[in-house]
């Protein structure tokens, strides 16, 4: 049975009675000025948050209200310091199979976790059993990888450039090389295509800080995703082959050489700061499609943003055009 969602952080008003499931986002127990422990809690859903306090019972609900945990709140609203607090009576923990996902998290980290999950299928889908563990080694394995793909943007300006913007960018890319393989079979070899897709730009990870704004790193100015995301290709092979059972032998060196041209051909051409240009028809494609998807995401997304009226834009000087806006773009 599912706990429905009846109230949300950001609809709550003075005196309303609460009685609805919420996420923890924040715990920890306080002391009063008369020596009495109270806690301070932030409770969270997918309009934002809300302070709660318990005064009651706090060793009881201690142990239960930890971060990260989902709570049927009962309760009532005060008005404190201009804000909402929520005064916590009763709470009773709910497994995360008692909720509607879809209605704690924020849009931008609901659509990191679908593509996640989109990426992590398509990993699970390959054959070549090198490849494939090269590929789970990285995107299943690796929580701190993970953990940055899912907020990275794809680039500082240009193309993607917001939260998430890059693991946008590579699912729609793999998504197109998957099409791409059938389309010429038995030429084109869908594993290699994927692992072109999804490590083309994964340097970028590390390549650019995105905390609060979005900048080069040192590693990125000095070394840049190209040469970073090959040396973590030569990383996880080297761990791979550490790890028994994990390949059925060891890691064949043309694979190795072949994965890692994936990414550093992928800009195509040394002025546009490929070390390599592509010498095998996957990193042509995937090199062709990089700048397809990168192309589109920018017209879209300039065409989208651009504050003039009327059906055309200011003049895009990335592109010496300007563009005309279809009446969904129009002010
Ligand atoms: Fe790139
Ligand atoms: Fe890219």
């Amino acid at each position: 049975m599912k706990y429905p969602k009846t109230q949300y952080a950001k609809t709550i008003l003075e005196q309303d009675r609460v009685s609805s499931p919420f996420l923890i986002k924040y715990a920890a127990v306080a002391t009063g000025k008369t020596g009495k422990p109270y806690m301070n809690i932030i409770l969270t859903d997918k309009t934002g948050d809300v302070e709660a306090r318990v005064f009651d019972n706090v060793p009881k609900f201690h142990s239960q209200a930890v971060k990260d945990t989902f709570v049927q709140v009962e309760g009532n609203a005060q008005g404190f310091n201009s804000r909402i607090q929520i005064h916590i009576k009763d709470m009773t923990v709910l497994r995360e199979d008692e909720v509607v996902l879809d209605e704690y998290l924020s849009p931008t980290i609901l659509s990191a976790e679908k593509l996640y999950a989109e990426l992590t299928a398509i990993v699970l889908s390959m054959k070549d059993p090198f490849y494939k563990a090269l590929m789970e080694s990285i995107f299943i394995d690796d929580a701190e990888i993970a953990k940055r793909f899912k907020k990275a943007p794809a680039a500082k300006a240009m193309h993607h450039a917001y939260p998430v913007g890059l693991l946008e960018h590579v699912v729609s890319i793999c998504k197109i090389l998957d099409f791409l393989s059938h389309n010429y079979s038995p030429y084109a070899d869908r594993d290699l295509l994927l692992v072109g897709g999804m490590m083309h730009d994964l340097g970028k990870i590390w390549e650019l800080q995105y905390e609060k704004t979005t900048d080069y790193t040192n590693e990125g100015r000095m070394i840049g995703h190209l040469v970073m995301g090959s040396e973590l290709i030569e990383k996880k092979i080297q761990w791979l082959e550490s790890q028994p059972g994990r390949l059925p032998s060891a890691f064949p060196e043309e694979k190795k050489l072949l994965a890692k041209h994936m990414v550093l051909a992928h800009h195509g051409k040394y002025e546009y700061g490929s070390p390599k240009e592509p010498v095998c028809l996957e990193a042509q494609i995937v090199h062709m499609i990089d700048d397809l998807d990168s192309k589109v995401n920018a017209i879209r997304t300039f065409v989208e943003q651009d504050a003039q009226v009327g059906m055309w834009t200011l003049l895009n000087k990335n592109f010496g055009r300007y563009f005309y806006k279809p009446e969904w773009a129009r002010k």
